[in-house]
């Protein structure tokens, strides 16, 4: 063992030694690893947008230290989601709200949160990377919130994370499943509900905010918004829960390019453009649901009020393996509880999801062959 080694062994904090990153979709295959050969990748594994919109940044002031929480920004988000500024916080993407709720209303080692597994990765790997100590009430078989298993933690945690549409599971939890646990945890807990794929779905839950104070809401620019590289995501709270989170975030979180651009995203022209571009995902979705049932032993798991489609399959190490080949990248989610065999799809452009389901096509006729 060199000095280094042995020095970082007795410095880095305890909690820390044996965590692992989170391995995020580009983590496991980035976009500087792409063959050299002339096909161009095909990303499907991170829930992106397809499409990138064309943004002015103007760096005039570029010499300043940007405003914490800038107006603009703030008003652009509050008049989108039908909410006050005052309930407005925005954040390097949603992950940092969670880590931020976290770092806030969790005191280490002993508090814990709560989440509903198979879920997103982050709440999980945000708390333990915090000390913090993390609940499991899992889904029930159809994915939707096993009440029962999760009123039963009341008292023992500070935050109740609600992922909804689910990812991966796809699909937008029952309003009144919801309430019913926002109204369980009301003097206990926070409840936070994750509505990254907001757009996607039918209902959004922002009123609840204002019937009940200690709902915490999670928005993303990264999905629907097709915003994914330039890290912003919003917190909507009451005022008090917002400024408690305010005495913990970085001093400069928003970058002045990202409020000039997330602005112009959130401005009537570019709702309009996003709404469109959902529009075309969920038709392209809808075409992903009708193939690929039909293909080999796939069975679709789920529902699909996001931008992505899960499904599973007995062949899942060789199909991905088949597909990373090919310079097509989806996302395996056999890890999450109970999702053995499953991988997950983002909805992509016409064009790449053409590419897929043929190349998913292809994988199935070699498998017959050689099964002859
Ligand atoms: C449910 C959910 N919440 C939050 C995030 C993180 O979003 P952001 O890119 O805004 O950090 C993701 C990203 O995949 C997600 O799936």
């Amino acid at each position: 063992m060199n000095k280094l080694t042995s020095l970082l062994g007795q410095l880095v904090a305890k909690h820390v030694q044996h965590l692992v990153p989170y391995a995020s979709a580009r983590r496991l295959f980035s976009s500087a690893s792409q063959s050299t050969d002339k096909t161009a990748p095909v990303w499907l594994n991170a829930n992106e947008a397809p499409v990138a919109g064309d943004y002015q940044i103007d760096s005039d002031l570029y010499n300043r230290y940007p405003d914490c929480q800038p107006d603009a920004l703030i008003a652009g988000y509050a008049n989108y989601a039908g909410v006050k500024v005052s309930q407005v916080l925005a954040t390097r993407g949603a992950d940092e709200g969670i880590e931020l709720l976290i770092r806030t209303f969790c005191d280490a080692p002993n508090d814990h949160i709560l989440i509903c597994p198979p879920t997103y990765g982050m709440y999980a790997i945000s708390a333990k990377t915090a000390n913090i100590g993390v609940y499991q009430a899992p889904l029930n078989d159809d994915f939707s919130l096993d009440i029962h298993a999760i009123k039963a933690f009341k008292g023992q945690t500070n935050l109740v994370f609600l992922c909804s549409p689910n990812n991966p599971t796809g699909n937008q939890l029952a309003l009144e499943d919801v309430i019913n646990i926002v109204e369980h945890f009301a003097d206990s807990a926070l409840v936070v509900i994750d509505e990254a794929y907001v757009e996607f779905a039918s209902y959004n839950t922002t009123a609840l905010i204002d019937d009940y104070p200690h709902v915490v809401i999670l928005r993303t620019l990264s999905k629907a918004f097709g915003l994914a590289g330039i890290r912003c995501g919003f917190t909507l709270a009451q005022p008090e829960v917002i400024e408690q989170l305010l005495k913990v975030i970085a001093p400069y979180p928003i970058s002045a390019p990202v409020a000039d651009i997330a602005i112009q995203a959130l401005s009537s022209s570019g709702l309009t453009t996003m709404q469109a571009q959902v529009t075309t995902l969920q038709m392209e979705q809808t075409k992903l649901v009708e193939m690929l049932p039909t293909i080999g032993d796939i069975e679709l798991v789920g529902q699909q009020d996001a931008n992505f489609v899960l499904f599973k399959t007995t062949h899942k190490d060789a199909l991905m393996q088949f597909l990373v080949h090919q310079q097509v990248f989806i996302r395996d989610q056999s890890k999450q509880l109970n999702l053995a065999q499953c991988l997950r799809i983002s909805v992509g452009t016409a064009q790449e999801n053409a590419r897929l389901i043929s190349l998913i096509q292809q994988f199935y006729a070699i498998q017959e062959a050689t099964a002859l």
